[in-house]
């Protein structure tokens, strides 16, 4: 973990001191630099060009088959010297043995270099097992050493309504936001959870309406599921409005002006109650906000029991009723729009933002009260952000939520507007494609998690190794079959979606085969474990020039790629790239155990290999796989999911 004990390995190697030290070089992160700086330093020799100059020339190969580092000609800015690819040919032929390099070619205007195979073990296994489960994160993620300025990402994922069912683009959010949040802290950011419960606005309204008709105290108290009660109360009353919004806004549409929309409300009863009991709850009615504070708890004791089942911890954050919590906030950020010149009433009594008067004519007109002096979701948003500024002092803030984009340009655009353009460049909307309902009339979170626990009963136990065969294992391998499901699409702009029919299939790319291959690996290092002690082999330091061969050293390179894999992870906010990487591993890993499989039965057979080898090819691979394991696992808490054995 630090740059002595990163020298001491590479001396041991024959290498000589590390290159002068470059900036763009992150040693204690990211091994294929060490690599990267031995070969600028080699290049500047032979050169005669700066340090700098020739780390900048060299690049990570770009696809298979192409070397693993590649000096990109045209970059070292030569001002004068031979054409290129003659250039390139030279250094191709002059380039000295080198124990990290294999002999190079040339191609064109690049010169390509291959890992030895023979000592990319040795660097990367022993720094793999030194980083543990830091391998793959930068910065420090020590977040109790106060004495490092740690960035604060605020991450708002899954929202729910509280009342409405819940939603596949909240489940989507859900998962994606977790890594979203992982992947900041494996980055060095100090990220908060945040959960931006849609409980407050006119479903609040509504739900208010069904409790006076249809709910009494005494249901509720003496209710087993509380949660459920709510949620049926809402249903029954969506029910009854249903019909009516669908004539309401046929009627609208024949306006066919949305500002107008509000006025059709008059007609049926339904909707004067719902805003009138919005209304009441937004006055500080106190009947109205006792009401309210109940179906709240109930609803947060709810959701902090099952979004643990799925591994996700909020912080304690306001959901949109933030409003009701504090109107002096409301009213600030009210003046600051207001003293801007932005907000206009319109005849109807909305008070709107009108972006066309702004340059921004795409972006429309947004109501930010109702006529009836209510708020909307706009308006609750841009009070939300200014609250978080206040709360948790963000240095950005990632609103994980499908679709939605037009809400959030406005949003931004709005902040931009009063006056705080350097708080909208905090701002970040990562939408996603919402995906369809594929898990039957599951209604709330906890049904679909139940739904998709129940699935696995079904497994054939024989589908995973016997270590796995424990109903209460199931469970957690259930959920992780159902988060690969919902992150695997190929981005996020592609529908994943949970689909219980497909839940358990063990083959292909699935948590499941995931979660057996992780078990097998488990497996298989407790019998080297105990194979290597019985042969007292026991050297100071293990030969891991074993590993230099096929099908070793091809996980030898996926390991040692982990730490891009997690920065580019950040880059793209793409889950996909982490679980193909896994699965890369998968494959080559099911190579190397049925081999280890074979080599036990045919141990016998072997005569010509002695024992010593024998068992140093042990202790190689038990280091091997265990360095493995620890990327798996890195991996997969990267996802959310639990490595399970
Ligand atoms: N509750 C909203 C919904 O279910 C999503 C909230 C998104 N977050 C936000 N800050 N607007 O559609």
């Amino acid at each position: 973990r630090t740059l002595d004990g990163l020298t001491e390995l590479l001396q041991s190697l024959g290498l000589g001191p590390i290159p002068e030290h470059l900036a763009s070089a992150d040693l204690l992160h990211q091994p294929v630099d060490i690599f990267h700086v031995y070969l600028a330093e080699a290049l500047r020799e032979l050169v005669g060009c700066g340090a700098q100059q020739a780390f900048d020339a060299i690049q990570p190969a770009n696809s298979v088959g192409n070397g693993d580092l590649d000096i990109v000609l045209p970059r070292l800015k030569l001002a004068d010297g031979p054409p290129l690819q003659d250039l390139a040919a030279d250094l191709a032929k002059k380039f000295p043995k080198h124990p990290l390099f294999v002999v190079p070619w040339n191609d064109g205007f690049h010169v390509r270099f291959f890992l030895s195979p023979k000592t990319l073990p040795l660097v990367v296994i022993p720094y793999i097992l030194d980083r543990q489960d830091g391998y793959g994160t930068f910065g420090t993620t020590d977040l109790n050493n106060t004495d490092l300025p740690h960035s604060k990402a605020l991450i708002e994922f899954s929202s729910p309504n509280l009342g409405p069912e819940f939603r596949p683009d909240h489940l989507r959010s859900t998962f994606l936001g977790a890594f979203v949040a992982n992947v900041h802290e494996a980055m060095g950011w100090h990220a908060v959870r945040i959960n931006y419960l849609g409980d407050w606005g006119k479903h609040i309204g509504l739900l208010g309406l069904g409790w006076t008709q249809h709910c009494s105290e005494e249901e509720l108290e003496n209710h087993p599921d509380p949660f459920r009660l709510i949620h049926e109360l809402y249903a029954k009353m969506e029910e009854e409005l249903k019909p009516k919004l669908a004539a309401k806004k046929q009627k609208a549409r024949d306006k066919l002006d949305g500002a107008a929309e509000e006025e059709t409300d008059k007609e049926d009863a339904i909707f004067i109650d719902r805003d009138a009991a919005f209304q009441k709850l937004e006055q500080g009615d106190p009947s109205a906000i006792e009401l309210w504070e109940r179906l709240h708890r109930i609803s947060t004791s709810y959701y902090t029991r099952t979004y643990d089942r799925v591994g996700v911890k909020f912080a304690d954050s306001p959901g949109e009723s933030l409003v009701c919590r504090n109107p002096e906030a409301l009213a600030r950020v009210e003046n600051i729009i207001k003293d801007n010149g932005l907000s206009e009433f319109t005849e109807d009594g909305l008070t709107i933002v009108n972006f066309a008067n702004h340059d921004s004519a795409k972006l429309g007109v947004a109501t930010l009260r109702n006529k009836d002096g209510t708020t909307t979701y706009l308006l609750r948003d841009v009070a939300a952000v200014f609250d978080r500024l206040e709360d948790f002092n963000f240095d950005k803030l990632v609103y994980v939520v499908g679709e939605h984009d037009h809400h959030f340009r406005q949003l931004f655009k709005l902040v931009d507007l009063m006056g705080r353009p350097e708080i909208t460049q905090r701002l970040h909307h990562l939408s996603f494609s919402r995906g369809t309902k594929q898990w039957g009339d599951a209604k709330l979170l906890g049904d679909v998690l139940d739904r998709v626990q129940d699935t696995f009963d079904a497994l054939e136990l024989e589908a995973v190794p016997p270590c796995l065969r424990d109903p209460s294992k199931f469970k957690t391998i259930a959920i992780n079959n159902l988060i690969v499901q919902e992150l695997n699409a190929r981005n996020r702009s592609h529908t994943a979606g949970t689909d219980l029919a497909t839940l358990i299939q063990p083959e292909g790319e699935t948590g499941l085969s995931l979660q057996v291959i992780y078990a097998k690996l488990c497996d298989a290092i407790s019998e080297l474990q105990r194979t290597v002690k019985a042969s007292e082999y026991s050297p100071d330091v293990v030969d891991l020039s074993a590993l230099s061969e096929a099908p070793w050293i091809e996980i030898v390179r996926l390991l040692a790629r982990f730490p891009t894999i997690t920065s580019t992870a950040y880059k793209t906010l793409e889950p996909s790239g982490v679980l193909s990487y896994l699965f890369l591993i998968v494959e080559e890993l099911s190579y190397c155990l049925d081999e280890e499989a074979e080599g036990e039965e045919g141990e016998g057979a072997k005569q010509d290999v002695d024992g010593a080898t024998i068992a140093a090819g042990n202790a190689a691979r038990l280091k091997l796989y265990q360095a493995t394991r620890q990327v798996l696992e890195n991996g997969m808490r990267l996802l959310n999911l639990v490595p399970v054995y």
